[in-house]
């Protein structure tokens, strides 16, 4: 088979590679597209080693048709369309996924969009509703409301019956993040988020924040939380070490939590497979219905996996990026 081998982060070969096989509990599944995450942008730089055990093939989610079944495996049958959580592997002509983090291809989504979804779609969830609790009637902040987690978290919240506030960096983005069905839009370039959404909601401030900054954002995350507010920390982009104002957290009695997907256990407790189910039962019926859709922002052929690391890192794209792989 022919998988994206990167020999550095912008030499990005299609290229033969071992076929792959499922072990007991595993199915492999024909890629049709796949996904492109900014955490294959820092493995290919050699900043994000895959987890232990997992493939060292760039490549968290993809799309496509079940061609083998291992043992062990009695939930799906060979020719079933799905869409999948990768820990890795994701870029090549076939994967193998664990079964629990298989999931149907959502009714009303044609299959290689489908490879938008598991990474936004789990990201989203278990972030935002398993671990902080939103919930109708709250304010939900996201920023970098136009990337390919904010613009599936307004739809979700959004679906939810929530108020949802974004940060973006141009009008052009936020003018999506409007269209999308977010209500309290503000342009971090120009504006302070925390003044704005203080303004937005009688000083309230917000419920749940799904924060992508880290650092540079924690204390005006923290100024910016509700009452009994939670902060999710999911990015790093503004660096890891910053001071945290206890006194204002438990003034609020708010929570600052972080989480990564790609780390957890295959099954289990706080395991992908949890998270899969979890998101497959509650979003794929938001998703057949139409209040969510995938936002693709691009997509390129898979021997073109470089040129759409370098759109990604550009910042001159909305929603997700996707590699066709089925031409
Ligand atoms: N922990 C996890 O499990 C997990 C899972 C998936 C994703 N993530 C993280 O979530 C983030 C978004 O992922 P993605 O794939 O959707 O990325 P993406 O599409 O590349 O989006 C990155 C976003 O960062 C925004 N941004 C940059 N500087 C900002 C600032 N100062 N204030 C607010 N927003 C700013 C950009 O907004 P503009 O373009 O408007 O400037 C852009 O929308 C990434 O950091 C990714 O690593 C984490």
């Amino acid at each position: 088979m022919r998988a994206i081998i990167a020999h550095s982060s912008d030499r990005l070969v299609w290229q033969e590679v071992p076929d792959v096989s499922p072990a007991a509990g595993e199915v492999v599944v024909q890629v049709s597209a796949a996904g492109v995450n900014r955490a294959d942008l820092l493995q290919a730089a050699g900043k994000y080693p895959p987890p232990p055990g997992a493939s060292d093939i760039l490549g968290l989610e993809v799309s496509g048709t079940i061609a083998e079944v291992g043992e062990e495996v009695d939930r799906w049958q060979i020719g079933q369309p799905v869409c999948a959580l990768l820990a890795g592997g994701g870029y090549a002509e076939f994967v193998a996924v664990p079964e629990g983090q298989l999931m149907p291809l959502p009714d009303a989504v044609e299959l290689p969009h489908a490879a938008a979804l598991p990474e936004v779609a789990c990201t989203v969830w278990s972030n935002v509703v398993m671990t902080a609790g939103l919930t109708a009637g709250h304010v939900a902040l996201f920023h970098g409301g136009a990337s390919g987690i904010g613009t599936h978290g307004i739809q979700v919240a959004r679906a939810l019956d929530c108020r949802v506030a974004v940060t973006a960096g141009s009008t052009q983005k936020l003018d999506l993040c409007k269209e999308l069905g977010a209500e309290i839009l503000i342009n971090y370039r120009e504006e302070d988020f925390v003044a704005r959404l203080r303004d937005a909601t009688d000083g309230a401030g917000a419920d749940v924040i799904l924060d992508i900054m880290g650092a540079s954002y924690l204390d005006r995350n923290v100024d910016a939380l509700a009452n009994d507010g939670r902060l999710v920390i999911i990015g790093m982009q503004g660096g890891i070490k910053a001071e945290l104002n206890v006194a204002k957290l438990l003034g609020k009695r708010a929570g600052v939590i972080a989480t990564a997907l790609r780390g957890r256990p295959v099954a289990g407790p706080s395991s992908k497979s949890e998270v899969v189910a979890a998101t497959v039962e509650n979003v794929w019926p938001m998703v057949a219905d139409g209040r969510v859709r995938p936002i693709i922002g691009a997509e390129f052929p898979i021997d073109q996996a470089a040129a759409a690391h370098e759109l990604l890192n550009s910042g001159d794209v909305s929603g997700k990026v996707l590699l066709r792989v089925d031409g």
